[in-house]
């Protein structure tokens, strides 16, 4: 599968798990550990390998896409010390949900079209396979362990400005 469709797909699934959780037909708990996981385990493949991969078609966007996923991870951090009897944990869905919703745009519009344009197909299904296996992974490793402590720094400041990111692109 290409790399883009690989996380097309991902976001269909954190999609599906917002709509589940605001149904509030089923215990938020659990709903919440799966919605963290994917979407932690998500943003890192994105930090980590994809963003490197292409920063240079499009260095503005990318760098956007790591400030949106620094303060999405701010915003799921929140919602994860958050009680479901909580007056503010609805609010702290849709919030983190609508910011995701509108970095998602972003990337499907904007950002997938260029990267298809730019790499060839070939390269993109490689990249695909690659970042599938990372992303088992990093699901397995769970959210608990990928988030970092506290709220002075995000996993995406840790990978936009990890050197890999910018030797490749910035020299
Ligand atoms: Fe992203
Ligand atoms: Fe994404």
């Amino acid at each position: 599968m290409k790399a883009t469709s690989l996380l097309e797909k991902q976001h269909r699934k954190v999609e599906s798990i917002f709509k589940q959780l605001e149904s509030g037909r089923s215990e938020p708990g659990p709903l919440l550990a799966e919605l963290a996981n994917e979407l932690v385990a998500h943003m890192a493949i994105e930090q980590e390998s994809f963003y490197p991969a292409v920063r240079q078609i499009k260095e503005d966007l990318i760098l956007e896409s790591y400030e949106e996923h620094a303060i999405a991870e701010l915003a799921l951090k929140r919602l994860l010390s958050t009680d479901p009897e909580d007056i503010s944990f609805k609010a702290r869905v849709t919030t983190l949900k609508e910011l995701i919703q509108h970095h998602v745009e972003e990337e499907e519009e904007e950002l997938f079209p260029k990267v298809e344009e730019a790499i060839e197909a070939k390269q993109l299904e490689q990249l695909g396979k690659a970042l599938k296996a990372e992303f088992e992974q990093r699901l397995a490793e769970g959210y608990e362990a990928l988030l970092p402590a506290g709220y002075k720094k995000t996993s995406a400041d840790k990978a936009s400005h990890a050197k890999h990111a910018n030797g490749a692109n910035l020299g």
